[in-house]
């Protein structure tokens, strides 16, 4: 009974892992996710093809443990995919419109316009973005055919990817999601823990449509028998990135994680303190337990593993991403060169969208090695600049810092950019002991709830780095480099900001 089985929906991949009581993965399977872009800017997963890969990845782990060792499943998910259905027999209604979609950006300038900023904000802890729910589901009612009709009738279901896997797992018996969730959809107070009744009038959205939110950690009822050929207890959800810090035990206010992936998001326990970012960093819920909300403020970078297949890809100048950490043990360590891979704009601090990408600092003795430390080195200068800004959020609130940064993803792999990462923080880095911390997070809510796991102080006691990164530059050096990062990043500016 000691393993959790735990259900990654990712925006490229689903993957399912059994994890077992000491939180070791397990058997795991994952299929990847067909990406549809029917029009430049707008990105759609098809729901069924989700569906369909959830239960095969599930039925394929099921099989290899047995079901009766498995005591609760988890559910992790890309966030703010919005995904509308039908109440009566679940099936889509359009395809899931995807978090990087921006077909919504005329109604978000729009609302802008209109002034609702400041409610957004102080209501939501989010900027008005098309990257949320709220405009994307405004879409849909607007653009599907009868789907407002339908909806006035109560007879349609919105929700996140969580939302519809536990609706359908469930047989329709829940239409709930979780208070993380919630969060990312730019309708829910994350101080009252409730839908905003004024957000949902400007936009058109009928509150039955809208799921109920729970702890992240409890009753989401059972997997039917004929989802994977056994019931099965769902006792936690959560949104990836909130799932990823409970995977690295950040559980203390101040703790911080990064995750690099494609990009790379950066979130910080701030405990019961919802702060209001006075540098455009999301306010969010990091979780709820008992109807409480611990928050968290979350930052990300646009380009951080994506700066590597950007070098590999389109330079030619590495065959594989791996390849980085050796060409770049062989850069000039005074090249001077900096890349900034400003290719869809400066994100925090900067924010600035009309900004594009540069290498800057060549010389005739330039060459690849210091091109490619320097998109390395990048991915650190960016991460500095996002915990400045979020520690100056978090200065004189009393939640301290830590002076650690927990990191996990596909780029921790590379001991040089992880060895420059800690040099440029002037801080210890700590890598996840396992690449899977997204789902090893999901599997500790369920696992918690059903008495496999203890509780946070323990997992805190007993979780390990795989290796810890400790700064090795000068002071005086690191200043300097990132100093002339600072000027690099000046030379990209648009002027338009
Ligand atoms: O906010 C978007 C995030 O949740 C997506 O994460 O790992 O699926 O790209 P990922």
């Amino acid at each position: 009974m000691g393993h959790v089985l735990a259900i990654d929906q990712g925006t490229t991949s689903t993957r399912a892992i059994a994890f077992d009581e000491a939180g070791r993965p397990g058997a795991s399977a994952v299929r990847p996710l067909n990406q549809i872009f029917p029009e430049p800017g707008w990105v759609e997963h098809d729901p069924n093809e989700i569906w369909q890969a959830v239960r095969e990845v599930c039925r394929s782990v099921i099989g290899e443990v047995g079901a009766s060792n498995i005591a609760a499943l988890g559910i992790t998910n890309q966030r703010e995919t919005t995904v509308v259905w039908d109440r009566a027999t679940g099936e889509p209604l359009h395809n899931a419109i995807v978090w990087q979609d921006r077909r919504t950006a005329p109604l978000c300038e729009e609302l802008e316009r209109e002034g609702w900023g400041a409610h957004v904000t102080e209501v939501t802890g989010l900027l008005i973005d098309p990257y949320f729910s709220a405009t994307k589901l405004a879409w849909l009612l607007a653009n599907v055919p009868g789907l407002r009709d339908k909806a006035a009738r109560n007879e349609v279901c919105f929700g996140t990817i969580d939302s519809f896997l536990l609706f359908k797992l469930t047989g329709g018996a829940l239409h709930v999601t979780d208070a993380t969730n919630a969060a990312r959809t730019m309708l829910f107070d994350i101080r009252k823990g409730q839908w905003d009744p004024k957000l949902l009038d400007r936009l058109g959205i009928p509150a039955g449509i809208l799921p109920e939110v729970r702890d992240n950690r409890g009753d989401f009822g059972e997997a039917r028998a004929d989802a994977f050929g056994t019931a099965l207890p769902i006792r936690g959800v959560a949104g990836d990135q909130q799932a990823a810090a409970k995977g690295q035990a950040c559980v203390r206010p101040s703790m911080i994680k990064a995750t690099y992936g494609t990009g790379c998001f950066v979130v910080a326990n701030t405990g019961d303190s919802d702060l209001n970012s006075v540098n455009r960093m999301l306010s969010t819920v990091l979780w709820q337990l008992d109807s409480a909300r611990t928050f968290a403020l979350e930052g990300s970078i646009f380009m951080a593993g994506a700066t590597i297949q950007w070098l590999r890809d389109s330079l030619g100048l590495i065959a594989e991403a791996a390849d980085s950490e050796e060409i770049a043990k062989k850069a000039n360590p005074n090249s001077g060169v900096y890349l900034v891979p400003a290719f869809q704009g400066l994100g925090a601090p900067d924010w600035d969208a009309g900004a594009r990408g540069a290498i800057v600092g060549l010389s005739r003795a330039s060459n690849k090695a210091d091109i490619v430390a320097a998109g390395l080195e990048s991915v650190a200068f960016q991460t500095r600049d996002l915990l400045g800004a979020m520690r100056e959020d978090m200065a004189g609130t009393g939640i301290g810092e830590t002076g650690v940064l927990r990191v996990d993803g596909g780029m921790t792999t590379n001991g040089w950019a992880m060895q420059r990462l800690a040099d440029i923080l002037g801080e210890a880095v700590e890598v996840a002991p396992i690449a899977e911390t997204t789902a090893l997070g999901a599997a500790y809510f369920a696992g918690q709830a059903a008495g496999v796991y203890g509780d946070d102080a323990e997992l805190a006691r007993t979780w390990e780095p795989s290796k810890r990164y400790e700064p090795q530059m000068a002071d005086s050096e690191r200043e300097a480099r990132y100093a002339g990062w600072r000027e690099a990043v000046d030379r990209v500016r648009s002027g338009k900001a």
